[in-house]
């Protein structure tokens, strides 16, 4: 019996060992956690990426972990998602995918950007997915691309609709779309799990995406708002995708936040961690709906990047409660605390 138990293990190594994984987007925050873990297990990764400043990021972050011998042990190929040519090679000899690489930008400017990187993307990593007979793909969509709650309805689960007649920024329309390219992949017959993560918290990229967050609280923040949204830790992400990956679940989406919480709450415990003031002013709704006007109108006149618009002001006052119901019953995980987390990768 116990044989037979390891001889069963020893294969399941032995497979997990022998195949090949594609990550994209290897030079972000999701991307370069996810690839430092599997490198840790001993899989055999081909990491994206665009640029070889990116790469320094990855390889801090290594550092960061104390991790920097296995740097060496990742495959990178400089591959646009955007770029068929470039996928064509990034694809020989790939049996599963982790698709990571994303734009994050709530820019008006960045509109056409953002589709022709998450949905134009997506599409692309879906067609040579079917074209390899990719065994499965884990695609990192976002709860921005969750469902609208209808009048009598309170927190955000998987099967909420989509109300396409509901105002969505840029960036939840890039990402609902990313996920119907998933669906269609489904439909013909690609193995597929799509993960929504809340705001995603990490240590290593704070100069982009949720990383932005900390940056400005570091510099000092005066105003917070009391909107609440849902956060996870980053190795949380991670060992989700992963656990998903390595199940037999396919074709299923999962909310993954580990608590929700007011921006109020999350400022503060980064303003701890950090050793800085906590933000003391509170911007209510009346002076956020101003803020995003004026910030429209000198944006205009000085053609400067916007630091506030209106999805992003109403997202700080509005409440939107996240269920991970879903995601506990079937992989029977606990999360990390996110408060607790934030004064950890503080701490480094
Ligand atoms: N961070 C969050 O709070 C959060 C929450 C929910 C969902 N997500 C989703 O999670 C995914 C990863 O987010 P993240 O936090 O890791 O973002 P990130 O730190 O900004 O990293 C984005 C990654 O995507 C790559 N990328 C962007 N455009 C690309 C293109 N055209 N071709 C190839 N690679 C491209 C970037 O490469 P470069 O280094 O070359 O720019 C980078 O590696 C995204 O799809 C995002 O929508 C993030």
């Amino acid at each position: 019996m116990t044989l037979s138990i390891h001889f069963l293990a020893f294969e399941v190594d032995l497979y997990t060992f022998a195949s090949m994984i594609l990550l994209t987007g290897g030079t972000g925050l999701v991307g370069a956690h996810l690839l430092l873990r599997l490198i840790e297990n001993g899989e055999k990764v081909r990491a994206t990426y665009r640029n070889k400043k990116g790469i320094t990021k990855t390889k801090n972050l290594f550092s960061y972990y104390k991790k920097e011998a296995l740097f060496n042990n990742i495959e990178w190929k400089q591959a646009d998602i955007t770029k068929i040519t470039q996928l064509e090679e990034a694809f020989i000899g790939i049996e599963y995918v982790y698709h990571c690489a994303g734009l994050i930008s709530f820019q008006p400017s960045d509109e056409n950007l953002l589709r022709k990187t998450n949905i134009e993307g997506t599409a692309n990593i879906v067609n040579f997915c079917l074209a390899h007979n990719i065994k499965k793909l884990c695609y990192v969509s976002s709860v921005a691309a969750l469902g609208d709650l209808a009048e009598h309805e309170h927190i955000v689960t998987e099967e909420i609709e989509w109300n396409p007649e509901k105002p969505h920024s840029d960036y939840a329309i890039s990402k609902y779309g990313a996920e119907m390219e998933i669906w269609r992949g489904q439909q013909e017959g690609l193995k597929s799990v799509i993960i929504n993560p809340g705001i995603i918290l990490g240590p290593g990229f704070n100069d982009q995406g949720s990383g932005l967050l900390y940056q400005r609280v570091a510099h000092g923040m005066h105003f917070y708002t009391t909107g609440i949204t849902g956060f996870i830790a980053v190795p949380d992400v991670v060992k989700i995708a992963i656990q998903l990956m390595k199940s037999p679940i396919i074709n299923q989406r999962y909310t993954l936040v580990s608590q929700n919480s007011s921006y109020q709450e999350v400022l503060n415990s980064m303003s701890d961690a950090l050793g800085v003031k906590r933000p003391s002013i509170h911007a209510k709704k009346w002076l956020l709906e101003i803020a995003w006007k004026i910030d429209k109108l000198s944006s205009f006149l000085f053609r400067s990047k916007r630091k506030m618009t209106k999805y992003m002001a109403r997202a700080s006052y509005t409440d939107r409660i996240f269920s991970n119901e879903k995601i506990k019953a079937d992989l029977k995980i606990s999360f990390i605390d996110i408060h607790q987390y934030l004064k950890e990768i503080a701490k480094v």
